[in-house]
């Protein structure tokens, strides 16, 4: 039996994967990841100039998850590559990339491609000034086209479900030549103090991720599958393996894995012991035997 799996070429030990934002800001964060099972790992969205992010609080615990309104931090992407090179980890690097334009993703794609196997391209953060560049297909279509048009590795495109249809938006990315899609990153919330009677969040607004978000993100993985023929990965939500097993038989390829990390570093081991169990009680030798397989009924 085996649990690794091809994602558009792209091999990956098994199909857990760290999503973007959770630990993948240093180097000795992300092989510590892999240390814990991980298949591989996506690094903090990066953009060109540091970023301080938002005013605090940016995060707050719900009672089904988090809400977070970081606003990108980061330190540049000249200082990043250097994480990124210090990266130890036998498992497929992903780097995320977030720009405030279409040539700024192009710019700071093509200073990562070297040290990364496939670039993944954060459309769809809520906590931004202008908001989600997804929401508009077009604008999609354009900031992948134009990133593909000169990155040698493979383009993901991360997409939000704060959209109209995100199936919609999903077949822009591919006609545009992405390689993958991920779907979902976080909807938009807000948790508001009793006490102080006014929003948490320094950003008042922000993004909610956790157990609350996986049914969305498992109709997402669904109805996206059904409209293109690129590779899904599938994130929202998924904190054991039945909720891993769930996305990949709405059509995920592969998994990530987001807020559950943030209570149990070692939640990729112990995801991938329970998807070979069922594979193992199912009589499946493979990942692809599976998947989809929702759609059959
Ligand atoms: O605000 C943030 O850093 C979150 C990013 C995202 O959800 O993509």
């Amino acid at each position: 039996m085996s649990l690794s799996i091809d994602v558009g070429g792209v091999g990956f030990k098994n199909p857990c994967l760290l999503a973007a934002g959770v630990l993948g800001t240093t180097a000795s964060s992300l092989n510590r990841v892999v240390r814990s099972g991980a298949g591989g790992v996506i690094s903090k969205s990066i953009s060109l100039n540091p970023k301080p992010g938002n005013k605090g609080p940016v995060i707050s615990k719900t009672s089904c998850g988090w809400i977070n309104s970081m606003g990108l931090p980061n330190p540049g992407v000249d200082e990043f590559i250097d994480e990124l090179d210090r990266f130890s980890g036998d498992v497929p690097i992903v780097g995320s990339v977030y720009g405030s334009s279409p040539s700024e993703f192009k710019e700071v794609s093509n200073k990562i491609a070297d040290y990364v196997d496939v670039v993944e391209l954060n459309l769809s953060c809520p906590n931004v000034e202008g908001g989600i560049i997804c929401k508009d297909p077009d604008l999609v279509y354009r900031y992948t086209k134009n990133v593909k048009s000169s990155v040698n590795k493979p383009v993901w495109v991360k997409l939000s479900p704060n959209v109209n249809n995100i199936s919609e938006v999903a077949v822009m990315a591919e006609k545009a030549d992405a390689d993958g899609v991920v779907a979902i990153n976080t909807l938009t919330g807000m948790v508001i103090d009793i006490d102080t009677e006014l929003p948490v969040l320094g950003n008042q607004v922000g993004g909610v991720s956790g157990d609350a978000i996986h049914p969305i993100a498992v109709n997402a993985v669904y109805q996206i599958t059904k409209n293109i023929d690129i590779p899904v990965i599938g994130v929202g939500g998924i904190s054991n393996w039945k909720t891993a097993v769930e996305m990949i038989l709405a059509g995920a390829h592969a998994i990530q894995i987001g807020s559950a990390v943030n209570k149990n570093i070692n939640i990729f081991q112990e995801i991938n012991k329970g998807i070979k169990q069922y594979m193992k009680n199912k009589n499946y030798k493979k990942i692809t035997e599976f998947r989809g397989n929702a759609h059959k009924k």
